[in-house]
């Protein structure tokens, strides 16, 4: 596997690849990696000639100074990873050969996605994951993109700005990866303490009552009935629960039949916040 740790050389290693007409798939990720990522990049690896891995912790798109200070960061164990799955090329660049000395990030219009759910409790967040993902686009140029569907809010987020702002590349949504006992992979979960990674599946057992509930009950019954598991539940805060459209990512009242629905949770197990959705049917 090849490593870059500054645009310019990365640049110059892909350039030889476009030349000879490899198409290139991009996997960026904050590092921390486990099966959900390694997923990714196989899927990468089967759709293209040549796959690009970053890791970058940005800065920008934390809220909260701890998080971002607590972000795990496990670079060899990572490297190893990598390589366990054939990865051609990763690039870990610094925050100063991304941000220079100007660490803010801009200001996006994702005609209303950004204001729904985590929009609504991560103030700034996505002005920061656009910010990244659109200047890791500029550098990589990929012909895939791969996300996770975990964050199904940024997925949709990001596939609004390529779309609007014309970029020449695909962006592939792939299904979330799961613990054996049902917790969504994601790099936080090692931050867990033990009664709280115990607890943790309670999150996804919930949502897959409210898939079988979906098809008999009211949007408003299901969103009391959460509620009500989550006041039994002293290890875990809900922060919110909502039924939302897919397209929109606008809460629901009610069902249409030619609509697509998802659950969506965001919880605090301790201080951990973990969240997760669920693909409805009606
Ligand atoms: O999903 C993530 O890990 C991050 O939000 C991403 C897309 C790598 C941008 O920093």
């Amino acid at each position: 596997m090849k490593k870059f740790y500054n645009k310019k050389d990365l640049k110059g290693c892909l350039l030889k690849y476009k030349s000879n007409n490899k198409t290139i798939g991009f996997v960026p990720t904050m590092g921390a990696l486990h099966e959900g990522h390694l997923s990714l990049i196989k899927k990468a690896k089967e759709k293209n000639d040549v796959v690009v891995v970053s890791i970058f912790v940005n800065p920008t798109q934390f809220d909260n100074e701890e998080d971002l200070k607590k972000y795990p960061k496990t670079i060899e164990n990572d490297i190893k990873l990598l390589e366990s799955v054939s990865c051609d090329v990763l690039f870990s660049p610094s925050v100063e050969e991304i941000y220079a000395k100007n660490i803010v990030s801009k200001k996006f219009n994702f005609d209303g996605l950004e204001h729904q759910m985590e929009g609504k409790f991560r103030d700034g967040h996505f002005d920061g994951v656009g910010t990244i993902v659109k200047a890791l686009f500029e550098i990589v140029e990929p012909d895939k993109a791969y996300f996770g569907q975990k964050d199904f809010q940024q997925l949709q987020i990001i596939k609004k700005m390529v779309k609007k702002n014309n970029l020449p590349l695909k962006i592939k949504g792939c299904p979330i990866f799961r613990e054996k006992d049902g917790l969504a992979m994601s790099s936080r979960n090692t931050r867990l303490t033990e009664e709280h990674r115990e607890i943790a599946p309670f999150i996804f057992k919930t949502l897959k009552k409210v898939k079988k509930k979906f098809y008999k009950k009211e949007i408003s019954e299901i969103n009391e009935w959460v509620e009500n598991q989550f006041k039994k539940q002293p290890l875990l805060e809900l922060e919110y629960f909502t039924i939302a459209e897919e397209k929109t990512l606008e809460s629901a009242e009610t069902k249409e039949s030619n609509k697509k629905y998802r659950a969506f949770i965001a919880v605090f197990a301790g201080k951990i916040r973990l969240i997760d959705n669920i693909r409805l049917k009606n």
